[in-house]
């Protein structure tokens, strides 16, 4: 079974939880407006996510890579009133149109942007994440998880994207982005810390539960 099969695909989106109205109108923007709109998760990936957030009851949330917002949106569905997204970007053009869609599609204001170098960002956050989307540069994925593992309280949650990468990383090869993935599974396949499973939806998607500090 080809899970990329154009036919199944349609299929799942036919049988799960429809892609609210105003993700559909953020689809076409990014396909109007930025170069590269399959960066951007899409209905099945955001309904995965929504769902892993609510699962874990979130409070705080943190993502790496906002893009045009479409996964920081589905995950702050799951949020409570009290509840805190805090996505970083490292695109300093995408900033007013981030700002624009968030004052408007998240009126109680969960969502809190930031712009600039997650490395260097993640730092000057206070408090713990109940769930950690990664979803930047596939170069620095070693780095991120880095960065993050210390603010991720016991029992939390990274959710790392592109982790097969397209299948790439079956290959013996010097691409940066592909070495940068390689290297993050390796480490993760060794950390005793954590729980691991990668998930074969979409480029893949790797679970990563802290089970101990
Ligand atoms: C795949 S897109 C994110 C897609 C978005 N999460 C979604 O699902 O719709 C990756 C984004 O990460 C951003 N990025 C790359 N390196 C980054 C870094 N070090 N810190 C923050 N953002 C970064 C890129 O500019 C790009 O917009």
């Amino acid at each position: 079974m080809d899970l990329r099969d154009e036919n199944l695909e349609k299929y799942i989106l036919e049988h799960i939880d429809s892609e609210p109205e105003y993700l559909k109108e953020l689809v076409r923007d990014t396909n109007l407006y930025t170069l590269k709109p399959r960066m951007l998760s899409g209905h099945l990936q955001g309904r995965i996510l929504k769902m892993f957030c609510s699962m874990m009851s979130v409070e705080r949330i943190l993502e790496i890579g906002t893009f045009t917002g479409y996964s920081a949106l589905c995950m702050a569905e799951a949020l409570p009133e009290t509840g805190e997204l805090h996505t970083i970007e490292i695109n300093d053009e995408m900033e007013d149109f981030l700002l624009q869609l968030f004052e408007k599609r998240d009126p109680s204001a969960k969502i809190k942007l930031h712009i600039g170098d997650a490395i260097q960002i993640i730092p000057t956050i206070d408090g713990w994440f109940d769930v950690v989307f990664m979803d930047g540069n596939k170069r620095h994925y070693v780095e991120y998880y880095e960065t993050v593992m210390p603010k991720l309280r016991l029992g939390g949650l990274i959710i790392a994207d592109n982790t097969l990468w397209d299948g790439h990383v079956l290959e013996e090869t010097r691409d940066a982005q592909t070495v940068g993935i390689q290297k993050f599974n390796d480490l993760i396949m060794s950390d005793d810390r954590v729980e691991k499973v990668i998930i074969p939806v979409r480029d893949g998607m790797t679970l990563i539960r802290k089970i101990k500090n």
